[in-house]
């Protein structure tokens, strides 16, 4: 059978990348979209068979160029996100404007499916503009493409991702570590294949729900998680609860860095549960394996920030 081509937009991140595998092994083409083939192209270049991936440079502003690349596609996967806001890389932009245009084009060519990764917890962050934008992007892309899927996900992890990786490299740099909210905000971190073999079965199988919500069979708190880390690099830390006045007073300072580890949007969002809201259907309601454990997984790579790193006694392989 010929395979269909997917379009992906945010190909070279955590997700993009273990998507861009998964497809590619079931038979399906990808063209990747990345703005720029010298920094990504062999990121990108590594995950596929040969024939089976196709990247352009381009930019999400050329709509021009965009929109020629709906051309051949067949389904289109879009993964572009932001956590904080860099000149045009607003979250009007990303979140709203560029789904919203790529969402019409995807009608326009009559794709068979189009796909947008949003987040979980997004209606109850009223005061977070990063979640508002996801949610009035979603709405954007239902207008113009009534049968796409916005899969919800928690937090993401692998050995690729920026949240383990990150917070371990921080762990084993600071022996006092501060905690917003007490450490207490739920979260069910997902696995990241678990999350891009479902996308892959949702068109396979050609799913047709609306909203999925994705989220790991964990349910863990921010502080939970930290403690994990702790364990699997075996390091002791303080765990400092921070005052949320001084977090904000730090965050302020972090929003000047070209990338801020947290940002005062960032600690809003962080009030809140990043659990399954139960209004929609989540990733138990269909024949997704979504099993794996976050302790199992994070131990095949958390060994790299122990002392001995590779030469760890504790290594899994
Ligand atoms: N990771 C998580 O825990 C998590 C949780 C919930 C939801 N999500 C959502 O899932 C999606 C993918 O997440 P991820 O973790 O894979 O993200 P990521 O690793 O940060 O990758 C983001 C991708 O977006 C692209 N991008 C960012 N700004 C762009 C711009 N101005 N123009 C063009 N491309 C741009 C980057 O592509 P180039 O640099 O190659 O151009 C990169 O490939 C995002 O929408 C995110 O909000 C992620």
């Amino acid at each position: 059978m010929k395979p269909k081509n997917c379009l992906i937009f945010g190909a070279s991140g955590q997700i993009g990348r273990n998507l861009i595998r998964s497809l590619t092994k079931n038979n399906i083409k990808v063209t990747a979209l990345t703005r720029n083939v010298h920094q990504k192209g062999y990121i990108l270049k590594t995950q596929a068979n040969p024939g089976y991936l196709e990247i352009v440079e381009g930019s999400i502003f050329d709509h021009e160029k965009i929109k020629e690349l709906f051309n051949n596609a067949d389904l289109c996967v879009n993964l572009i996100g932001i956590l904080f806001e860099k000149g045009k890389n607003n979250f009007n932009n990303i979140h709203v404007e560029f789904p919203k245009m790529i969402s019409r084009y995807a009608s326009t060519y009559k794709l068979e499916k189009f796909i947008h990764l949003s987040a979980l917890g997004i209606e109850d962050a009223k005061d977070s503009i990063y979640a508002q934008s996801k949610l009035k992007g979603e709405k954007e892309i239902l207008n113009n493409f009534n049968k796409a899927v916005i899969i919800r996900p928690s937090i993401v992890y692998s050995v690729d991702d920026k949240f383990t990786t990150q917070l371990m490299t921080l762990l084993g740099l600071l022996p006092i570590f501060p905690i917003y909210y007490n450490g207490k905000t739920k979260f069910r971190p997902i696995f990241c294949s678990d999350l891009t073999n479902s996308i892959t079965k949702i068109i396979i199988d050609d799913i047709k729900e609306n909203i999925i919500e994705f989220a790991g069979p964990e349910e863990m708190s921010f502080k939970e998680i930290l403690e994990k880390l702790l364990i699997l690099i075996e390091k002791k830390r303080v765990l400092l609860p921070m005052p949320i006045s001084l977090a904000r007073m730090t965050a302020h300072f972090f929003e000047l860095l070209p990338k801020p580890l947290i940002t005062n949007d960032q600690l809003r969002l962080l009030k809140y549960d990043n659990v399954l809201s139960g209004k929609y259907k989540s990733n138990n309601d269909f024949e997704f394996d979504c099993s794996s454990r976050f302790e199992e997984i994070v131990n095949k790579y958390s060994y790299m920030w122990k002392n001995e790193g590779e030469y760890s006694k504790k290594r899994v392989n």
